[in-house]
């Protein structure tokens, strides 16, 4: 975070700066250029989905003599709806319906405009000094590709980026409809935030993905809640079929989303 005195009032930014040298000697299959080049993608994705619930981007300063980048963002005073604990409070049902309404809004813009964001979870949602919601951390967005003909979305063989927010059919690196895998995130992050706790956990990935594939979803804690159109909203958002699972646009219209919280 720095600020800017240049207009005479003080504005805060967020800055994420990547050393695409040290990240690419981590991550196998890249290079240092191929690295800066994500970071113009996730500029220029982001950028494509500006809207009020999408974290404003700014800038992409790309220096490639240092193969250094900073990406310049709009500054959300109250950090992330949720850091990375594994436990936490369950959330009250209407701070939660809140935070769901804003991720599903975000995610109708972006798939809208054909971008995936396959990375949706508590910590990549953040809070402006206001309260809005925003989401953000579009490292792992993509462009999703339309048949010219029929209009329909390409699948994409791309395991999203936080294992314990992976809808089933993404688990095993099969081709999926990326919004679809956003809404299963979007519907896991309401879960974690109203039950406090992931629904699904282990050791590590691969068991996670094994987990995910073999457990049926335990709605027991959901229902437990005692609000039935968010159990019913729930079903709808984790349903293992992504067909028949609803898009973002069409669970904006569920009843849960009827009672105004203002
Ligand atoms: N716009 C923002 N406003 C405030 N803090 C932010 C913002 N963006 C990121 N952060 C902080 O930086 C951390 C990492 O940012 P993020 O964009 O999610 O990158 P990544 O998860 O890829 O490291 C967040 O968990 C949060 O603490
Ligand atoms: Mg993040």
């Amino acid at each position: 975070m720095y600020a800017d005195a240049s207009s005479g009032t003080t504005r805060a930014f967020a800055v994420k700066e990547m050393d695409a040298r040290r990240i690419a000697r981590a991550s196998c299959g890249l290079d240092a250029r191929a690295v800066l080049e994500k970071m113009r993608e996730e500029y220029e994705t982001q950028r494509a989905c500006a809207c009020a619930h999408v974290v404003k981007v700014y800038e992409c300063a790309r220096d490639a003599r240092a193969a250094t980048a900073k990406l310049v963002t709009e500054y959300c005073a109250r950090g992330a709806v949720m850091d990375a604990r594994e436990t936490f409070e369950p959330m009250d049902l209407a701070d939660v319906r809140r935070i769901l309404r804003s991720i599903l809004r975000a995610l109708r813009v972006c798939h809208e405009r054909d971008v995936a964001h396959h990375d949706v979870k508590p910590q990549n949602v953040f809070v402006a000094e206001d309260g809005t919601y925003k989401l953000g951390d579009f490292g792992c967005a993509t462009r999703v590709a339309r048949d010219a003909t029929t209009g329909e979305v390409e699948l994409v063989c791309k395991t999203p980026g936080t294992p314990a927010f992976t809808a089933p059919e993404c688990c095993e690196g099969e081709p999926a409809d990326g919004f679809k895998a956003d809404v299963w995130a979007a519907g896991a992050t309401a879960h974690a935030l109203a039950t406090g706790a992931y629904a699904y956990r282990a050791e590590n990935a691969w068991e996670t993905y094994q987990k995910i594939l073999q457990c049926p979803l335990d709605f027991a804690d959901i229902d437990a809640r005692g609000d039935e159109a968010f159990s019913d909203l729930m079903r709808k958002l984790l349903d293992r079929d992504p067909t028949r699972r609803l898009s973002a646009s069409a669970a904006l219209e569920h009843a849960w989303f009827a009672r105004d919280d203002a």
